[in-house]
């Protein structure tokens, strides 16, 4: 969208990001020199049995930080993680938060910060019921430390954590969630699995797509979400298939940005990807990254000149906006990602609810197509087929 001579805009680029090849070794030195005597440090179940996470702890205790560990936390974190972290936080009295992780331990982390000197219940917070307006309260000191390249939720300000019963997804945010400091070292994500570096980095590929497509005008995340698609369209294959600390580094960075740009908005495909997560359990970069081919070849009439600018940062030999589609679909196979939902366990009978739920998701609210429940039915059954 162009420029609207009516409207003011609200740009937020603030985090401040240390990044490269052993940052992480700065961390205990930094959290010493905030004056932190002792920190919660949140991660995964299984992170915390990697030698990476040994070290970490061993180098904030050398800085002369006491670390608190917790890491009782679901695959699709829920409240009473959310409660448990809260109670270790005050019963060891700790005054700093440390999220170490991917997307489930940052969004813990955050929940934990936000909810430690805040009385209501968590849920009150919640951003859907102008939750935001009563984060009023101090928030510890808050430090993220990512170890995949995919959600960017390093730099982000919410929190996604679901009721133990309903599974019902609350959303949390305010600005005082944001990080103090990101510390994003590559060097944590070189022993990351293929599978999981393709499907998170197809996820921050899609934010990076999602957000230079979405429809409102900001110039800035434009310029983000570009470079981001470069960095990550250079460099996905090598990271998955034979890693290196550039390529991993691209990774990274293109997270991060993709995460940034968002704040312009999403689209389709992420509209697309959260119903097939709430009814097949799919894992979020996977779900976008099966999806994106069908939400572009949707998006071709309206938003093909943006597409080929994409087509061409990528480039492709001969840029089109097709041609960027065609690209899309070789690069999930090249990534061994499969063309197809049939193959993801997904069943005609399963389209009508996934498409009653992909019409209420809010992202395709900026997607510069307008969509439909019957476009959700068509695009589903495209997908299947
Ligand atoms: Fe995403």
């Amino acid at each position: 969208m162009s420029f609207q001579q009516n409207q003011r805009y609200q740009y937020n680029f603030p985090t401040s990001i240390r990044f490269g090849r052993g940052v992480i070794d700065e961390l205990g030195p930094h959290l010493k020199e905030q004056g932190l005597k002792r920190v919660l440090l949140v991660s995964d179940p299984g992170l915390v049995k990697l030698p990476v996470f040994e070290r970490v702890i061993s180098q904030i205790k050398a800085s002369g930080v006491l670390v608190e560990v917790f890491s009782e936390i679901a695959k699709n974190p829920v409240k009473s993680n959310v409660l448990a972290g809260v109670a270790h936080f005050h019963k060891s009295q700790c005054d700093s938060i440390v999220g170490f992780g991917g997307g489930a331990s940052m969004d813990v982390a955050r929940a934990i910060a936000l909810k430690t000197h805040h009385e209501l219940d968590l849920f009150e917070y919640d951003d859907a019921m102008g939750g935001d307006r009563f984060v009023t309260g101090p928030v510890p000191y808050f430090v993220t430390v990512p170890t995949t390249s995919g959600t960017g939720s390093e730099v982000g300000r919410s929190t996604v954590i679901s009721d133990d019963t309903t599974h019902e997804k609350k959303i949390l945010f305010s600005p005082k969630l944001m990080a103090k400091k990101v510390f994003a070292d590559p060097e944590l994500t070189m022993g990351l699995p293929a599978m999981v570096t393709a499907t998170t980095g197809m996820d921050a590929l899609t934010h990076c797509v999602e957000a230079y497509l979405a429809k409102s005008y900001s110039p800035l995340c434009d310029g983000v979400a570009l470079e981001g698609i470069r960095l990550i369209s250079r460099s996905l294959e090598t990271a998955t298939h034979a890693p290196t600390i550039e390529s991993r580094a691209d990774m990274m960075m293109g997270a991060l940005m993709g995460a940034a740009a968002f704040q312009k908005g999403l689209g389709i495909v992420h509209s697309l990807a959260h119903p097939l997560s709430t009814v097949v359990d799919m894992h979020h970069g996977l779900a976008n990254a099966v999806m994106i081919p069908f939400g572009m070849e949707f998006n071709l009439p309206v938003s093909g000149e943006r597409m080929r600018t994409i087509a061409s940062t990528i480039g492709i030999p001969n840029p089109s906006a097709e041609g960027f589609v065609a690209w899309l679909r070789e690069l999930n196979r090249k990534l061994g990602i499969p063309a197809s939902l049939k193959e993801l366990k997904v069943h005609e009978n399963h389209i009508a609810r996934l498409s009653d739920l992909a019409i209420l998701d809010p992202c395709h609210g900026s997607n510069e197509r307008p969509v439909t429940r019957a476009d959700f039915e068509t695009i589903y059954k495209r997908a299947l087929a």
